[in-house]
């Protein structure tokens, strides 16, 4: 039976709700195929569901109409963030600014920057007998957290704290669907300590105007010294620690989830190790974003309408949302969309505008030339170590111990 001959059948709202969230987890790709070819809108109890890659870029895109949703675990952590606006001077003002500063021409040095890094743990996780490593407590989560110190130029008070605000904060703000109030409460003190811990070093750097450093953060602090920014002091604590929490959980799944599709498949593999070895960036990296498109950061991010707003507007399946409705943007559903993706079941490289792993619209990751950086370059040094493979019966399986965050993903290696 397909998946809406059930789903139609069921007449408990809260069944259907959870038929569906169980074809999600049990097999996306199939559920979200059927949707896109039989119903591409889907009403659950809870939200809507958009299947389409049109309809979801087109949703994005009306960010005024379709709202996030995260301002209240965003406001009381962090702050004022433009991840949890529309329409407000945190979008314009904020964003531009945090763009001007994440420099294009910083990029090669990231990228150098998370060669190094990953080059000099993976060398010492196997030298050893073992002949396995794990890629999460190697190097899927040290390489962000090296860049935020060391390029955005955030040093934090050391590594394990800097992880744990990371993790408090992402579990909260993008896995909290049942909105459990321990997880907010967790989020909450972390992004105070956050907080408080950015507020003594900006303010340890006074005068602003002639803070030394070239990076993210000392030019931050320059600009505003200088009365260019716009911000105030407590716009830069927040945008700060929106540099933190945007990187590290979110590359780290990153990293596993598109190595691991890798290696699943022998010709890729072929192909990018010999690209890796080639030093063939191009190559290489085209080969990573469309691993992840099988295994995505996340399947979709969630909105909620201003207004009464019609989806899909001018096609067969338009749809009109109440205001307050939640609708979902299928991303990784519209990556699968033949109309976009042809042949969606293949792995063929595809030009990087297509994907939506960094999302779209206003919302569009601030950190997104930085993530294609220093996620295909983390698994290119990860490529290169002698030998690496699957191990067998499923011991490389991305475990999450039963989280929302890949805790382990271990692979094998030619011992010396
Ligand atoms: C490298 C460091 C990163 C930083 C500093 C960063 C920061 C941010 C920020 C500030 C936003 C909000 C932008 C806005 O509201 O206008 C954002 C959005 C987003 N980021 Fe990143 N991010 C990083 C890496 C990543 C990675 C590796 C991924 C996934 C592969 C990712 C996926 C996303 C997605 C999907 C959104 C949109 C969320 C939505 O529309 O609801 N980010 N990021």
């Amino acid at each position: 039976m397909s998946f809406l001959e059930t789903f139609d059948g069921t007449a408990d709202p809260a069944a259907r709700t959870a038929l569906f969230f169980g074809a999600v987890q049990a097999d996306w790709r199939s559920l979200f195929a059927e949707l896109r070819e039989t119903r591409p809108i889907l009403d659950l109890p809870v939200m809507t569901v958009v299947t389409r890659w049109a309809d979801v870029v087109d949703m994005l895109s009306r960010n005024e109409t379709f709202r996030v949703t995260y301002a209240p675990h965003m406001d009381p952590s962090v702050g004022p963030f433009m991840l949890g606006r529309d329409g407000a001077i945190e979008n314009w003002r904020d964003k531009a600014a945090m763009r001007t500063l994440l420099r294009w021409d910083d990029l090669p040095g990231i990228r150098a920057t998370a060669a190094e890094v990953a080059s000099t743990a993976l060398r010492a996780a196997t030298q050893g007998p073992s002949g396995v490593f794990d890629v999460v407590a190697t190097v899927s989560r040290l390489v962000p957290l090296k860049i935020v110190q060391r390029c955005f130029g955030f040093p934090g008070p050391d590594d394990a704290t800097m992880l744990a605000w990371s993790r408090a904060t992402q579990a909260d703000m993008f896995h909290n669907l049942t909105n459990d109030p321990a997880i907010l409460q967790a989020n909450i003190a972390a992004g105070q300590a956050m907080q408080a811990w950015v507020a003594q070093f900006v303010d340890g750097r006074q005068p602003w105007a002639t803070a030394a450093g070239e990076d993210t953060v000392s030019r931050l602090l320059r600009l505003t010294g200088a009365g260019l920014s716009g911000l105030d002091r407590q716009g830069v604590i927040s945008n700060v620690c929106g540099l933190l929490v945007g990187a590290i959980e979110t590359a780290s799944q990153a990293i596993a989830n598109a190595t691991a599709q890798i290696l699943l498949n022998p010709t890729q593999a072929g192909l990018a190790t010999q690209a890796a070895q080639k030093g063939d960036n191009a190559t290489f990296d085209a080969i990573v974003w469309e691993a992840l498109r099988f295994a995505p950061m996340t399947t979709f991010v969630l909105r909620v309408a201003a207004e009464p707003a019609v989806l899909a507007p001018g096609t067969d399946h338009q749809a009109t949302v109440p205001a307050g409705r939640v609708v979902a943007a299928g991303i990784g559903s519209a990556m699968f969309d033949p109309a976009v993706f042809p042949g969606p079941d293949d792995f063929q490289t595809r030009p990087r505008d297509l994907y939506l792993h960094v999302g779209f619209g206003a919302h569009i990751c601030l950190g997104q030339y930085v993530a294609y950086e220093i996620i295909p370059e983390t698994i290119r040094q990860v490529l290169l170590v002698p030998g690496v493979h699957l191990l067998p019966q499923d011991g490389s399986a991305i475990n999450n111990a039963g989280g929302p965050f890949a805790e382990s993903f271990k692979l094998g290696f030619k011992a010396a």
